[in-house]
């Protein structure tokens, strides 16, 4: 029988960007309920709703899925959940965009009116919910004019489908475009991004994430492991066997452009997994605890996106709470996972050092955790 969770470790409850609704600050993610992608390891149903059931007794409220996780399988294995729960206490994310039927139907993607307005009662009946409560572009559409798509997703707001929306994997300047059209367009406002996040990948630092500062987004950053890197399970030089990471190695070719790819992982990602596994060990907690904790000490970040095979990594994972990294355990593994700064960042960066003005909400800083000194909060 799994350990009893006290009452000091369940997750913490925190508004979701600038919405006034409160999500536990680990999500669930759910990439790994039912086939995917032909990945190994997955979870069937019953082994699904163990690990729902058992993030649930962790003070879990959020789950993140998408159409296209196993077309359609993780919403349905989630909708069959949802049917034996008080739907009133959880908050259920869904995405749209990718393509569901193309074979068949040159319609069944993007971002188009006909397409969402499509997706979105597909992913109702799957989750056998009457709402969803944040609605997300899983990735942009360059068919679509950005006007077509965030109208329609404020009329599926006023139709009481979606509760809130998001957007996913999206570049700085198109979210700044979103987020000003929205505000022209007198729309519901957009209030989440979720984007690759993590030790070992920091791009998104640079350009969206200052949007959200300003803007008051919610950052809700998935593959917070990188797909299993960040656990200590590959080693240096040693072509990983194990896990996830051991197959997208073995199927490079099959795998998709933003998969973890062991061949990406440098000598500095190596770096950082070594600071990573010093301080796990200071503090005797695990490398996954160090890399979420990381994540959740960013004051960007609104909830952490974990993916699970097992019970034992869920109850991991969830340990990120509870407990804390120090300034200096903090600063420590921000330099030495530090993006590269190109031109024109690093002038940018060099000629505002004491330049620095909150009230201006020029937030150019080398990092978010600078970006929360900067900004005194
Ligand atoms: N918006 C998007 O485009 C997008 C893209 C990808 C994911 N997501 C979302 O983000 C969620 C999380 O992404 P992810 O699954 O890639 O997250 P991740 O945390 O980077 O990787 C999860 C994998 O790492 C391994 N793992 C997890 N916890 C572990 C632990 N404590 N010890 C050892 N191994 C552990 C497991 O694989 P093995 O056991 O097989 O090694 C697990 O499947 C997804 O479920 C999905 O909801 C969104």
């Amino acid at each position: 029988m799994a350990a009893k969770i006290s009452k000091e470790s369940k997750t913490p409850y925190v508004f979701l960007g600038r919405s006034g609704v409160k999500v536990s600050n680990i999500t669930l993610g759910t990439v790994t309920f039912g086939e995917h992608q032909g990945r190994p390891g997955q979870s069937d149903e019953d082994a699904a709703h163990q690990i729902i059931n058992r993030y649930v007794e962790w003070g879990g409220n959020f789950l993140d899925t998408a159409d296209m996780y196993g077309l359609g399988n993780s919403e349905t294995i989630i909708g069959k959940w949802l049917e034996t729960q008080p739907r009133d206490k959880y908050i259920i994310a869904t995405k749209c965009r990718c393509g569901m039927d193309l074979e068949n139907n040159v319609n069944s993607v993007g971002l188009s009116r006909r397409h969402i307005t499509e997706s979105i009662d597909k992913s109702l009946q799957r989750l056998h919910t009457d709402f969803v409560d944040l609605y997300q572009a899983h990735h942009v559409d360059d068919g679509t004019p950005v006007e077509e798509t965030l109208r329609t997703l404020d009329d599926l707001v006023r139709a009481g489908k979606i509760r809130y929306i998001g957007l996913s994997n999206v570049t700085g300047w198109r979210l700044s475009l979103l987020v000003e059209t929205t505000k022209h367009l007198g729309l519901n406002p957009i209030i989440s991004l979720q984007q690759q996040y993590s030790l070992v990948s920091r791009e998104s630092e640079l350009e969206p994430f200052q949007v959200c500062k300003a803007q008051g987004l919610g950052v809700l950053p998935w593959s917070p492991l990188k797909g299993g890197f960040l656990t200590g399970k590959v080693k240096r030089g040693l072509k990983p066997t194990e896990g996830r990471i051991g197959w997208v190695a073995d199927n490079e070719t099959k795998a998709k452009e933003n998969a973890p790819l062991w061949k990406s992982f440098d000598d500095k990602s190596f770096d950082v997994l070594d600071v990573a596994e010093a301080i796990a060990k200071n503090h005797s907690k695990s490398v996954p605890q160090v890399a979420i904790r990381w994540l959740l000490q960013k004051d960007v970040v609104s909830s952490v996106i974990i993916g699970v095979r097992t019970l034992a990594q869920l109850d991991d994972n969830m340990g990120a709470n509870g407990w804390s990294l120090t300034q200096q355990e903090m600063q420590q593994l921000d330099d030495v996972s530090a993006p590269p700064l190109a031109y024109p960042y690093n002038m940018v960066f060099s000629n505002n050092t004491d330049r620095v003005n909150p009230a201006a909400n020029n937030f150019y800083v080398k990092s978010t955790s600078n970006l929360k000194s900067a900004l005194n909060v």
